[in-house]
């Protein structure tokens, strides 16, 4: 079967309407990873929910500040606050052909809320419109635990750029120095061991009953996160032109 790189398939991806991608895994299953390369291929933006909440603790915004010792500690930010951020973000322009969730829903009461906000955006919109803001396809990103904790502790991201890099699996060319900017790397603070077992005790607790909610529902695809960054992508495009998401 012949195989098309990423970057080929998106010549012909960018101008159609993608819809809502999630992406679902535990803390370093490769979410964001994942989720640029999907991005850049099809068009459409990268809202990680991550990020966003980092970027106003930097800011230290009224959320920010409400969010800081929350995700210092590993918890999970609470559901209003989150569903608000992403309704604000689900407004933007960009959004019009679809969009890839990154560590959102994280809860089932995420999930039922964005089922519902889904059903609203798709209020008195033509038939692409509707396709936008369609029933979504969840890629869930399946990682052996054990190997988890490496990826996390080895993990270091760009800050003007946001390349996340490994030092163990994907390691800069000069060590701590981003390739494409030169920008130094950093770590994020809960990528500490202690904190990072307090988010892996969140995923199982509150995010894994998503397996079944979205598998119930028959929007779940299931992709083998435990291969190299290629493979997974490989497998998770093959995935999605199954589902005529490409
Ligand atoms: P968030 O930023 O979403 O963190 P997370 O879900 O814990 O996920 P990570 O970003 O750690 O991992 P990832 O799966 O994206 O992996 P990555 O691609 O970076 O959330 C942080 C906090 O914000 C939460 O704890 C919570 O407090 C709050 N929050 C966020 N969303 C929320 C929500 N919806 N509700 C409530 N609270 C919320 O890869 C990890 C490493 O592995 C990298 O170094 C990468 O290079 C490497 N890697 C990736 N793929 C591979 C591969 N195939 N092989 C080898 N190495 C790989």
């Amino acid at each position: 079967m012949e195989t098309q790189t990423p970057s080929a398939v998106g010549v012909k991806t960018k101008q159609r309407v993608a819809g809502p991608i999630i992406m679902l895994g535990p803390p370093g299953a490769g979410k964001g990873t994942q989720a640029k390369l999907l991005a850049e291929t099809l068009g459409i933006p990268q809202i990680s929910t991550g990020d966003i909440l980092r970027d106003n603790v930097a800011r230290k915004t009224e959320l920010g500040v409400k969010a800081k010792d929350v995700m210092g500690r590993g918890d999970l930010v609470p559901d209003e606050l989150v569903c608000d951020m992403v309704a604000d973000r689900l407004l933007q322009a960009d959004c019009a052909r679809g969009f890839i969730l990154d560590g959102f829903p994280r809860t089932v009461r995420q999930a039922e809320w964005l089922d519902a906000q889904l059903g609203k955006m798709r209020e008195g919109k033509d038939e692409e419109g509707q396709k936008a803001c369609a029933a979504p396809v969840v890629i869930a990103l399946v990682v052996e635990y054990n190997h988890l904790l490496q990826r996390l502790t080895g993990r270091r991201s760009c800050p003007t750029c946001g390349l996340i890099y490994n030092v163990y699996y994907q390691p800069p060319k000069v060590p701590g120095i981003c390739d494409v900017d030169g920008t130094t790397l950093v770590a994020r603070p809960d990528d500490a061991e202690e904190v990072i077992a307090e988010r892996l005790k969140a995923y199982e607790r509150l995010t894994l009953p998503l397996v079944a909610y979205y598998g119930e529902r028959g929007r779940l695809i299931e992709v083998n996160g435990d291969q190299s960054v290629e493979a997974v992508t490989a497998q998770m495009f093959r995935a999605l032109e199954n589902v005529n998401r490409m």
